[in-house]
């Protein structure tokens, strides 16, 4: 079978789709590869805690089953944390995907970090630049 059973899981049942209205980081992407746009909220609390989170996306299958899987990672973590979630580690956790699919997967851990990049240019938190390095949030394909 092409896509494993979790794959299939996510992408039936995805988890955390939505919005949150009063989220403290919104981060919006889009794939250079396929053109397709993934939106990602997150709640913080002081302590720097996602307490909630939530997508939404114009994505393929693949994209929200990782996605779905992406957010169900970094719920109840730091964003620290959340920062370090790779494309990679989103993918082991669903027991793979076919390699032409792999580019999906980076929408997941893009829009996480766009968001955020949101949270702490919001609350006026400094951060190194380079973490961030690459993201193709939409504003930049906008421009
Ligand atoms: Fe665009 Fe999968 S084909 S996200």
């Amino acid at each position: 079978m092409l896509y494993s059973e979790k794959v299939m899981d996510h992408f039936q049942n995805p988890r955390n789709v939505g919005k949150i209205d009063d989220a403290d980081g919104v981060g919006e992407v889009g794939n250079a590869k396929c053109g397709d746009i993934m939106r990602m909220y997150l709640k913080i609390d002081d302590n720097g805690i996602i307490t909630d989170v939530k997508f939404n996306t114009f994505g393929c299958g693949s994209a929200i089953a990782t996605s779905s899987m992406a957010t169900e990672m970094i719920k109840g973590k730091s964003v620290d944390e959340a920062l370090t979630l790779s494309n990679k580690a989103v993918v082991e956790a669903l027991d793979g995907l076919p390699a032409h699919k792999i580019h999906c997967s980076v929408l997941a851990e893009e829009a996480v970090k766009a968001a955020v990049k949101d949270y702490y240019d919001k609350k006026g938190i400094a951060y190194d630049e380079e973490l961030f390095k690459g993201i193709d949030s939409c504003e930049s394909c906008h421009d």
